[in-house]
């Protein structure tokens, strides 16, 4: 999607001293990216146990509150560690990104799956038996899990795809 205030958005950010420092700086834009890929493998690592803990493939000799409990913290602190270093790739090219379709379907995924993510995580944090087997749920959990690896897939393969369109 391009708007008339997209395009004016771009121009702005771009004469920004921010930006100005980063299109200067040939060294930043692949630190950054850098600290972006590290965070992605961090999170997906996580997200990947998880998902596979709640199909029943992994770990099942621990309990899902305490394996979700543990990676919880990973998932959610590395969200703004690539909230911040993808607005810093963003500021420094933004019409690549904010203009590029796949860059807004990637955020549409993300936000998505964050959403997934709370509908299993909020009642489980409120009852720690909430998705046994005895709960009549494991065929509810087994869709969410499902759901939840192929957005993230999706997000991972649209990130890498902006490069392209
Ligand atoms: C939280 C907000 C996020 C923002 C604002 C953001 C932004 C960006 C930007 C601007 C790029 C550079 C694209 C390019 O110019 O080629 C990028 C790359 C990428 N992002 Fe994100 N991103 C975010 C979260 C994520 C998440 C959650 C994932 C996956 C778990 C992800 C996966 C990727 C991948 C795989 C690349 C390509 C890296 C490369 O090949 O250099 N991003 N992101």
């Amino acid at each position: 999607m391009r708007t008339q205030s997209l395009d004016r958005f771009c121009a702005w950010i771009e004469q920004t001293s921010l930006s100005q420092a980063i299109q200067v700086t040939s060294w930043s834009v692949p630190a950054v990216q850098t600290v972006h890929i590290l965070a992605i493998a961090a999170i997906m690592a996580s997200v990947l146990f998880l998902n596979l803990r709640l199909l029943g493939v992994v770990g099942r000799d621990r309990p899902l509150s305490e394996v979700s409990a543990r990676l919880r913290p990973i998932i959610w602190w590395t969200l703004p560690v690539l909230l911040v270093s993808g607005t810093f790739l963003i500021v420094g090219e933004p019409v690549r990104s904010l203009e590029n379709p796949i860059f807004q379907l990637k955020m549409f995924l993300l936000v998505t799956v964050i959403i997934v993510t709370l509908s299993y995580q909020a009642p489980l944090n409120r009852d720690s038996n909430f998705w046994d087997a005895t709960s009549g749920r494991r065929g509810a959990i087994k869709a969410i899990a499902v759901l939840s690896l192929v957005l993230w897939v999706g997000i991972v393969c649209a990130g890498r795809w902006i490069a392209y369109v």
